[in-house]
Order: C-alpha cells, then structure tokens, then sequence
C-alpha cells in the first residue's frame, strides 16, 4: 500500500516538472493565452458558485411559496364546501322562502336581502332604531329584563346596507394589518361580520344585546347571566338566538351568543325548543300561519 502511495507521488513530482518544463518553452504568446484561460475558469467557478447559491435560495423561497399556496389551497377547498353545503341548503328552501311573511325573511350569505330595502324605522332606546313592527316586543322584552334584575345592554340594531359595508371593511383591514393573508382576512370576516346585503341588522330585526358586565362580543358572553336570561326568555318575545353553536357550516356565521332576530313568537317558541336555526327551521319545519 505504502509502495502504491510512493509511486503517485513521483508521477505527481515529475507530472509538476513536465509542466513546469511546458511553461519554460512556452512563447509569451501561449503564456497569456494560458494565463486569460486559467483567470477565466476561477471567475467562472467563482460566478457559478454564486449563481448556484442564489438559485438555491430563490429555489427554497420557491418551496415555501409553493407550501403556502398548497395551504390556502385547502383551506379554499374547506371555505367552498362549505358554501357549497350553504348554497345546496338555500336551493332546498328556495321554494319555501319564495312567499315568506316579513318576519320570516332569511338573509345569509347565500341569500341577499331584497336591493334597497328599508324597514320602517323608530327608535327603540338611546339612538337605537328597528323596525317599527317589533319595537313593542323589543322594548317588552327589555323592560322584563330589567324587572328581573338584568343589566343588558343595546350594542347594534338596525344597521344601513353602507354601515354594513364600513364595518366589514373595518374588520378586513385589521386583520390584513395583524398580518392575515387576504383571502384568510376575507373567511375570517364574513363569518363574523356579515356581508353587505346580508345582515339581518338592515332588516332592522336583530339586535346585539351584551350584559353591562361584559362589553366583548366573544362567546364568554353566554356566561353572564344576561346572556342566559335572554336565551332562555327571547322566544316570549318572538326572538331567537339566531347563530347558535356548533352550526356555522349552516348559518355561516360563528357563534353569536349576542345577536337576537325577531321571527314572531309561535315561530321563535318552535325554533327555541327544536334547538335549529332558522335555515333549517324553514326547510324542515316551517308552514306558514294558518296551514299548520
Ligand atoms: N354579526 C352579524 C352576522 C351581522 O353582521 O349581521
Ligand atoms: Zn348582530
């Protein structure tokens, strides 16, 4: 082995001196030849390993874009299910909802509200307008409240189509300023805000009721006891709590354990105790008053 290692190293030595010997009877001529050829080759290895460095890194940020796409990918599919879900839901009570009485009118987000529509508004308290028809009950409802010790508190009723439109705004621009991507901002909203033409708030027949001891509209409002009085009562009063739990991939929208919408009392009574929203109250239950 050791033998193998001496006989390299000789061809090497006389290999360097048979170069070195070239060199020597090399014109000036072939020297600058050689010369510009070997400076050549190092710059070209010196650019490629730059070059294949940079192409590495754009390749990297290739593979991260490329994971992120395959992310919202999904997600997309998950959203387009479920509008899906939503719109096969909405075809099936088309027919039903084609002739509903004022009170029963459903508006989400596969079902606009009829374009310029304006409800009869008068105020209810502090500024806060509904629809005419429902501010006996509202303010029934609010005055037994009170009688039975509740601190509730208005936060939203009637709502104008461009007021929608400045909230849902509002609500995508924080959450692309937190750092959300567009369409994740987009989903995100419309499930707590709805889109413009789709709030019940323009039919002046919801309102946002929170307890005067807790001001977030977050789901820890369903454990003050305003919020348990208003779920256990609201049906006396013709309301219903309209986004219930576990039922977005029906309503669209997250719970809401604050947002009340006035349907009559024999539909809230009926809806309450069935535990349904009103999407399916009306595919499945519903006939209208006098056929039942
Ligand atoms: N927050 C409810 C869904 C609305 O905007 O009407
Ligand atoms: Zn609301």
């Amino acid at each position: 082995m050791r033998r193998i290692w001496i006989r390299i190293a000789k061809r090497i030595g006389w290999l360097i001196k048979d170069i070195r010997r070239s060199i020597r009877r090399m014109s000036p001529a072939q020297k600058k030849m050689w010369t510009m050829f070997i400076v050549a080759m190092l710059i070209g290895g010196f650019l490629g390993g730059v070059i294949g460095r940079s192409i590495e890194k754009s390749n990297s940020k290739k593979a991260v874009v490329a994971a992120t796409n395959e992310v919202q990918k999904t997600e997309k599919k998950k959203q387009d299910a479920l509008k899906k879900e939503l719109f096969d839901l909405q075809k099936d009570i088309e027919a039903t909802t084609a002739d509903l009485p004022w009170n029963m009118v459903l508006v989400n987000g596969a079902h606009e509200m009829e374009e310029g529509y304006v409800p009869e508004l008068v105020e209810l308290k502090d500024g806060y307008q509904v629809d005419k028809r429902i501010v006996d009950a509202a303010k029934q409802m609010l005055a037994d409240a009170k009688a039975d010790g509740m601190k509730i508190v208005i936060c939203s009723a009637y709502r104008s189509v461009s007021r929608q439109e400045e909230i849902f705004n509002d609500s995508m621009k924080d959450r692309l300023k937190s750092g959300m991507g567009y369409w994740d901002a987009y989903v995100d909203t419309s499930q707590s805000v709805a889109e413009p033409g789709t709030s019940e708030h323009a039919l002046g027949l919801a309102l946002d009721l929170i307890s005067n001891q807790y001001s977030e509209l977050d789901e820890r409002q369903e454990g003050t006891k305003e919020a348990k009085w208003l779920e256990e009562n609201c049906h006396k009063y013709g309301f219903i709590l309209r986004y219930p739990p576990e039922k977005t991939s029906i309503t669209g929208i997250i719970y809401e354990p604050w947002h009340y919408r006035y349907v009559g009392v024999e539909h809230a009574t009926k809806i309450m105790e069935l535990g349904v929203t009103l999407e399916e109250y009306l595919k499945d239950y519903y006939q209208p008053e006098g056929e039942q």
